[in-house]
């Protein structure tokens, strides 16, 4: 038997190359080595997109078209919709009963965001409880692992605690999911920051060519270089970070050595590195185009996703209600 996975996403905005190469990629990597669950997290956007549901709505579809399209196999992963999966807000409003306050308020990862999403209110009960409605959504398929980036570990950690404090309480029910940790993304942002919509800075799988040339003329390269008689580095240039995963061998052993010695300028650099940019995306882009001209392919694969889940969600209910006697 394969062991179990269990990640998910919110559906807040479009997939860009942050998404691709941050934690897709290492989905479809996954996919051969363990039993799957990928799904799309819409009550927990709800947490901070409360106010604009219909961006919720219309990015849940494109996100799973996307995650086809990046070779994410259905036949091999379960895709599911959280809301789809009424028990996971029965299981989210049991642990919130014995969650203590303090783990949610220490948690790194709220704190932070409470500082930086300053544009909405999210100073509310369902944002601090955020972690819990996670553990639900990891608890449920009794995964054995989940495969997050960096700042999502504190959540998996504390999907363990709550784990071990459900069994304490009323019994062995869960297992205690380790941390697949996804390693972060050497791809930033056209101005050098992490790459995010929220910054404006983002490639995504749909924009078209003209808009990958544009954006790449735009990239930010190496700040020490104002004239094309400057030598570079590329060690912390951002456009050969991209040269080094969409272009061949030969091309980056040339722009490595010809950027340090100032053969190579900047716009035809980024040139070439837009041609190959472009030539890699084409494959998911084409996968797309067939995907939304087959719209009951997608809701297929999201009803059978749905109704494989719906029976483990069932079952492990069943074990939970057995547990508290509730
Ligand atoms: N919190 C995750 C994020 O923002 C999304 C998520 C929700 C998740 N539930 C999950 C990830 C369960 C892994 C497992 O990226
Ligand atoms: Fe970056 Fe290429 Fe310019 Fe060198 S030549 S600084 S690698 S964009």
């Amino acid at each position: 038997m394969k062991k179990r996975i269990v990640s998910g996403m919110r559906p807040t905005g479009k997939m860009h190359l942050g998404h691709l190469h941050g934690a897709l990629l290492n989905w479809k990597h996954l996919q051969e080595e363990y039993d799957c669950f990928y799904f799309i997290a819409d009550w927990h956007a709800l947490t901070s997109e409360y106010a604009n549901p219909d961006i919720i709505r219309q990015c849940s579809r494109d996100i799973l078209i996307d995650w086809i399209s990046v070779g994410l196999d259905p036949d091999m992963c379960t895709f599911f919709v959280q809301s789809s999966i009424k028990e996971h807000a029965e299981l989210h409003l049991i642990f919130s009963m014995i969650t203590p306050l303090p783990w949610l308020e220490r948690n790194p990862t709220y704190k932070e965001q409470l500082k930086e999403l300053t544009q909405r209110d999210v100073y509310t009960y369902g944002f601090l409880g955020y972690p819990v409605l996670q553990a639900a959504d990891i608890l449920m398929y009794k995964a054995n692992g989940v495969p997050v980036g960096e700042d999502q570990a504190p959540h998996v950690e504390l999907t363990r605690e709550i784990a071990r404090r459900f069994n304490y309480l009323y019994g062995p029910v869960f297992p205690e999911p380790d941390v697949v940790l996804t390693p972060t993304s050497k791809l930033l942002g056209m101005d050098r920051r992490k790459m995010s919509k929220s910054y404006g800075n983002a490639i995504f799988l749909t924009d078209t060519d003209e808009e990958i040339d544009r954006k790449v003329m735009q990239m930010i390269t190496d700040p020490q270089r104002a004239r094309k008689s400057d030598p570079g580095d590329p060690a912390i240039c951002n456009v050969y970070s991209f040269h080094e995963i969409y272009s061949g061998k030969d091309l980056v052993s040339r722009i490595d050595r010809e950027c340090r010695i100032a053969e190579v300028g900047c716009v035809e650099c980024k040139k070439m590195m837009a041609e190959n940019l472009k030539k890699g995306l084409a494959a998911i882009k084409e996968r797309r185009k067939e995907l939304e001209a087959d719209v009951g392919r997608v809701d297929e694969v999201i009803e059978e996703g749905n109704r494989k889940a719906s029976i483990i969600a069932a079952q492990t209910m069943e074990q939970v209600r057995e547990a508290v006697k509730i």
